[in-house]
């Protein structure tokens, strides 16, 4: 049976947490053969947004698409990058008008060589607790519905989608509606790796939360004593991201295996 190895992580938090992938993805992708890779990077610069320079360095880590969320808007100077740069993505749900694209199909040879395999990736955000953009649902179907197939796909496309989200419920909910069309529902946002990850009853690899990449002695991967305060005092003051601690930092995220010829998940297990 031919199997792909797909690695998805999650929001990289700061320098901190871009140090902690440049040091253990590489070697992450090598041990598992991973084909594809997939990091979330909305959070890479100091918290809040991405730059080119800071993209860049995500991709040479090894990462073959960067997701967003709702953070990647934070610096106007990214806008026409997310234009040019097709291997960065922002939700696709937000409303015409805005930069970017929301999902792009890559071809690419697996790690042990043979024919290219054929990825669509997509990435979505949530609207419980959030900002209410377009439904991330129907979003779904119109890029899956719109897909044509070429003749050298080989196969089915492998679907992978990062949920940027903030409600569990909502992350299960868009699992089970995609189960049996995407390989791969992963949430992102909420920073805290979920011990849930399974394979949905059509075959979707599914977790509700990858956890963030970034220092473990943090909330959130945010300084501790700024996000305390903020919650006892219920000011809005700007957060940092943490610094490393006693326990470092973590890298976050799933490994999954996926049928080449049906795209079904075979399996999935969390990577810390
Ligand atoms: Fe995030």
């Amino acid at each position: 049976m031919e199997k792909a190895r797909v690695m998805m992580v999650g929001d990289v938090m700061g320098d901190p947490g871009l140090e902690a992938l440049e040091q253990m993805l590489p070697p992450l992708i090598r041990e598992n053969a991973a084909d594809f890779v997939v990091v979330n990077g909305e959070n890479v610069a100091a918290g809040f947004g991405m730059t080119e320079a800071l993209l860049q360095r995500i991709l040479a880590a090894g990462a073959d698409v960067v997701t967003g969320g709702n953070h990647i808007w934070e610096k106007r100077e990214f806008w026409p990058v997310m234009d040019t740069e097709n291997r960065v993505l922002r939700p696709a749900n937000y409303p015409g008008g805005c930069s970017g694209r929301g999902h792009v199909k890559i071809k690419k040879a697996p790690a042990d060589g043979g024919p290219a395999l054929s990825w669509i990736i997509i990435n979505l955000q949530g609207r419980e607790l959030m900002t209410p953009i377009d439904c991330p649902f129907k979003t779904f179907d119109s890029i899956i519905n719109n897909q044509k197939p070429e003749p050298s796909d080989g196969g089915p496309p492998l679907v992978l989608v990062d949920f940027h989200a903030e409600s569990s419920r909502e992350k299960e909910a868009l699992g089970y509606y995609l189960d049996g069309r995407a390989s791969l529902v992963a949430g992102t946002h909420t920073h805290v790796q979920t011990a849930d990850e399974r394979i949905l009853p059509r075959g979707t690899a599914y977790i509700t939360d990858l956890g963030m990449t970034g220092v473990t002695d943090s909330i959130i991967g945010m300084d501790p004593k700024i996000c305390l305060d903020r919650a006892r005092n219920q000011v809005l003051y700007r957060m940092e991201c943490a610094k490393p601690g006693p326990l470092g930092s973590a890298i976050r995220g799933i490994l999954a295996e996926i049928e080449t010829k049906t795209g079904k998940a075979l399996s999935i297990k969390r990577i810390t």
